[in-house]
């Protein structure tokens, strides 16, 4: 049996499927007690963050995968590591061998330059508390998720033909979900990433261009891109009811990623054994999103 942590998001969904699909028993973790899941989950009620209550669901699990936004939002990053290093204490006590977290690409880099800190998150707590857990652990360290292109600039293109964005050269290698969850399966499934904390990328760099020029193509509605100085695209990201930390640390993201080069690590596909997916075909699948 493998606990999912952050089992009903972006991520965590897909690896449940994935688990499911190998034949695998799935425990699924969820605040909400009306959450959907698929059929054949044990769906249980609790809050990572406050560990003591999945101290029965630990009961039968050998693996379990640590979602960093579901150890809590907000909260002191010391108490973060804690209730984290809590978490996997009580999985060790009832018979848990081996932990995989999500982590980031950015961990390593300067605090401040990690735009997931000002939203409140600490990835690097979570995979340090995952670490020293005792368990064998893996640590998976996406990049930029496709996801994010969303956040910035759907509201825009459900309004509109133009996108206005800041830092035009700024660039990625954008990381379909599916990708971060099928190299967590493989973490919870083979022992051959124990130890290690692959860095994950999508399979080619796209500037901001590039990836608006792929949305407007899934959407069949050619898109036009127009740079704007830092704090027109504030401004337009604000009008698109964006919260502002994450504003801040989108504009971070690209300001840093503008005088930088992209990464492409290839380790997604070197874990899968297959390429990895393309932004066109991310896009393709969240079509609807962008639309009215
Ligand atoms: N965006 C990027 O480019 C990027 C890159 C690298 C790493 N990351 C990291 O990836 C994580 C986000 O992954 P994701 O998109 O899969 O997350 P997500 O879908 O937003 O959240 C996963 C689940 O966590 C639970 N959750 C959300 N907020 C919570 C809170 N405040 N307290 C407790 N539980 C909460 C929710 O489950 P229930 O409501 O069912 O309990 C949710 O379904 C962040 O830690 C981020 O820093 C992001």
């Amino acid at each position: 049996m493998i606990l999912v942590t952050g089992a009903t998001g972006v991520v965590g969904r897909h690896l449940v499927e994935l688990l499911l699909a190998e034949g695998v028993s799935v425990r699924a973790v969820t605040r909400d007690p009306a959450a959907t899941l698929p059929d054949g989950v044990d769906a249980v009620v609790g809050d990572p963050s406050r560990p003591a209550t999945l101290a029965a669901a630990m009961q039968g699990v050998h693996a379990v995968f640590v979602h960093p936004r579901a150890m809590g939002q907000g909260r002191d990053p010391g108490l973060i590591r804690e209730s984290t290093g809590e978490l996997l204490r009580l999985a060790r006590d009832n018979g848990v061998t081996k932990a995989v977290a999500m982590s980031a690409l950015n961990v390593d880099h300067p605090l401040d330059q990690q735009p997931s800190r000002l939203r409140g998150e600490y990835n690097k707590e979570v995979e340090a508390a995952t670490v020293e857990s005792g368990l064998q652990w893996t640590a998976v360290r996406p990049g930029y998720f496709a996801t994010n292109t969303i956040t910035s600039w759907a509201a825009q293109i459900r309004h509109g033909d133009v996108v206005r964005s800041a830092y035009g050269q700024s660039a990625w290698a954008p990381l379909h979900e599916r990708d971060i969850a099928a190299v967590a399966a493989h973490a919870l499934l083979h022992d051959d990433l124990a130890g290690h904390k692959p860095v994950l990328t999508g399979p080619e760099v796209l500037t901001q261009a590039d990836m608006i020029d792929a949305i407007g193509k899934a959407i069949g509605r050619p898109l036009h891109y127009e740079e704007v100085p830092h704090e027109a695209a504030r401004a337009a990201m604000a009008r698109g009811g964006l919260p502002e930390p994450i504003i801040d640390g989108f504009l971070k993201m690209q300001a840093i990623s503008y005088l930088q080069p992209g990464l492409v690590s290839k380790e997604t596909e070197n874990i899968l054994g297959r390429p990895g997916l393309t932004f066109a075909q991310w896009a393709v699948e969240h079509a609807g999103a962008f639309t009215p």
